[in-house]
């Protein structure tokens, strides 16, 4: 959800600003623009609704020279997607430019103080009120651009990463992070600002994380520095990131979503290396192995996540149920954050998440960490705030993820799910051996199994071309796959943008089954399960009532490929791990369907990548 760069060095701004934009739009957002010094003391602002390639094209034969920036890419929180709320914004006098990520709270009594100064607004959002502020606050108390951000962060209440660049101020950016995301690159004599790390990484894989209310000042020539609100010196760290330019390139592939879904595979590969010893069929997960009397103790294991991680989550539920004997909750953070949940000392919290800067479940981190529980973090993203807010926890390793819907992070959490609850089964004596050992066997052939699947893509395609009529689609699925169902509905509706509805097959016949008719497409995920024989029965209550079947199935399938109108057949395996091959066709379907729609696959209508605010 939006995206922040900043440049400051000896090169000409503009195009790196640009650039970084263009590797930023996955996260999704509704206009863009930028900010620039040159060397005429000149700040310069040009914004547009829309795509950083319509502010390029506006930007043409407009002054965009200097070698100091800022630019940013809108997600409209406070006021319509337009020019004129479209960042960067001025303050009063023109001589101050911010950019900003996140929602000011108290912006509404903020803007009447400065209103009764005598101050003019020329956008509806949030953050304008942010730059005038720091405007009157440096004027005021006759500060500098860094002493003035300070102050007026102190009364500041709400989300913030922001970007500010003065006229009178050539050789300095200010920039600070409170709940929204925002890494510091630093170069050789120059300086970097990015939502995470893609606009950075060509140029340099030195980077700082600030953390929360933590100001840093870019000067030209002087070594990076970071004061909290309080005026004191933070020391941090330069850490070197692990991430190729190619890993956040398309590589060929129409679509991001596509070329993440192929990865899959190696992605899950990733995942294990190193974990999973393939010749002694043990896993060995350096969190699990540290905090074993954590989960040996816990009463309750709490699961909190958002979309895609909390489907990922609920599998993780059937897991740990079933492999650890432990009684977990799957709570969507946005509710659990709210609804003042009973959380007992001992309780263990796993905060899973792709992006690790999904505001809910940041914030149901923080409430079960202020009560006591253990967390454990599940994410993607190395250095994240959710990664760096936890007590311990497993990275995924699925490498960026740059389309909006999310493939490879789910079958990488799942992966991650059934690591962890299979260590911890055999370590409570909950999994015997011989169980553990099978499905870790099974595990280390699971590449291989999903690089099957990966050929179903052009018959799936076929019939893809069949359903692009349907209006709605319903997806049913049990046990395992139920949270697979929920997973190929929400793929489907982001992308395609028709209305789909997982449900569990057997909660069917107590509603939905009254909206199927000869045109109503069902995907049935039903692999070789315990309960087969009771899906069975639920396709031929849809096949009674004319519905049209696509039916995911395990190789062989017999009873269901009779009644379904389109079978797509999966490699068999252990049922814990058929999630990792159902939600591969699924993924293809969506995918296709959305294509052939002729629908922005990788940047849907309205979708944000990491959803930053609330
Ligand atoms: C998935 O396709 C979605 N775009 C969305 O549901 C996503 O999974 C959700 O916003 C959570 O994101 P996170 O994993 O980065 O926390
Ligand atoms: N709340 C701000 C706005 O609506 C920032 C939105 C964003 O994070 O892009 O302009």
């Amino acid at each position: 959800m939006c995206g922040i760069v900043g440049y400051i060095g000896s090169k000409e701004a503009f195009p790196i600003l640009i650039k970084g934009l263009k590797r930023l739009e996955y996260r999704g957002y509704d206009s863009a623009g930028v900010a620039l010094l040159n060397n005429k003391g000149e700040l310069n602002v040009y914004k547009t609704k829309g795509k950083v390639k319509s502010l390029e094209a506006y930007c043409n034969h407009k002054d965009t020279t200097g070698t100091i920036g800022i630019a940013h890419t809108r997600w409209a929180t406070h006021g319509e997607p337009n020019d004129k709320n479209a960042h960067p914004h001025y303050s009063q006098s023109e001589s101050i430019a911010l950019i900003h990520n996140g929602i000011i709270e108290n912006y509404l009594s903020i803007k009447k103080l400065l209103i009764r100064e005598g101050y003019t607004f020329k956008s509806d959002t949030d953050t304008e009120v942010l730059v005038q502020a720091i405007e009157y606050i440096k004027s005021r108390y006759d500060l500098s651009l860094f002493d003035a951000v300070k102050r007026t962060l102190k009364f500041v209440i709400g989300a913030y990463a922001i970007g500010v660049i003065e006229k009178n101020n050539p050789n300095c950016i200010i920039a600070a992070r409170k709940g929204s995301p925002l890494i510091i690159g630093i170069g050789e004599g120059e300086f970097f600002l990015g939502s995470d790390a893609t606009p950075i990484i060509e140029y340099t894989s030195d980077v700082v994380y600030l953390n929360d209310e933590e100001v840093v000042k870019l000067e030209r020539g002087k070594k990076i520095e970071v004061n909290n609100l309080n005026d004191e010196a933070v020391h941090h760290d330069i850490i070197t990131i692990k991430l190729e330019l190619c890993d956040i390139e398309k590589a060929g592939y129409p679509h991001f979503m596509l070329k993440e879904i192929f990865e899959q595979s190696r992605s899950l590969a990733m995942c294990m290396n190193g974990r999973l010893n393939m010749e002694l069929k043990e896993i060995k997960l350096s969190g699990i192995i540290n905090h074993i009397d954590k989960f040996r103790d816990a009463k309750r294991i709490i699961i909190t996540a958002c979309g895609t991680s909390w489907h990922a989550g609920l599998i993780g539920k059937y897991l740990f149920e079933e492999f650890c004997r432990i009684p977990v909750d799957i709570e969507v953070a946005s509710e659990f954050r709210y609804r003042d949940p009973v959380i007992n000392k001992g309780d263990i919290l796993i905060p899973i998440s792709q992006s690790g800067e999904t505001a809910d479940t940041l914030a149901a981190m923080d409430l079960a960490k202020s009560q006591g529980a253990f967390i454990y973090g599940i994410c993607n993203v190395v250095g994240s705030s959710i990664a760096r807010g936890t007590d311990s926890g497993t990275y995924t390793h699925a490498g960026p993820e740059i389309g909006v819907a999310s493939t490879k992070a789910f079958t990488t959490q799942v992966t991650v799910l059934i690591m962890m609850a299979v260590s911890i089964g055999r370590e409570l004596g909950t999994l015997c051996e011989s169980r553990y050992k099978q499905i870790v066997g099974e595990l280390s052939n699971i590449t291989t199994k999903i690089e099957e699947t990966f050929m179903l893509a052009s018959e799936i395609e076929r019939i893809s071309s069949v359903f692009t009529y349907a209006r709605n689609f319903m997806y049913l699925g049990r046990g395992y796959n139920y949270p697979v169902a929920l997973e190929g509905a929400l793929k489907l509706k982001e992308i395609s943008y028709i209305h789909a509805e997982g449900y569990p097959a057997a909660e069917m016949k107590h509603g939905p089954i009254a909206l199927i008719d000869e045109e109503m497409p069902i995907v049935v995920v039903s692999p070789k399960l315990k309960i087969y024989d009771k899906v069975v029965s639920n396709v031929q209550e849809i096949k009674a009532r004319k519905g049209k079947i696509i039916a995911i199935v395990t190789k062989g399938d017999v009873d269901i490929k009779k009644m379904a109108d389109f079978c797509i057949e999966i490699p068999d395996t252990e049922e814990c791990l058929t999630p990792l091959l159902t939600v591969i066709p699924l993924q293809f379907l969506s995918y296709y369907i959305a294509r052939i729609k002729g629908r922005d696959v990788d940047q849907p209508r309205n979708l944000a990548k990491s959803v930053t605010v609330e």
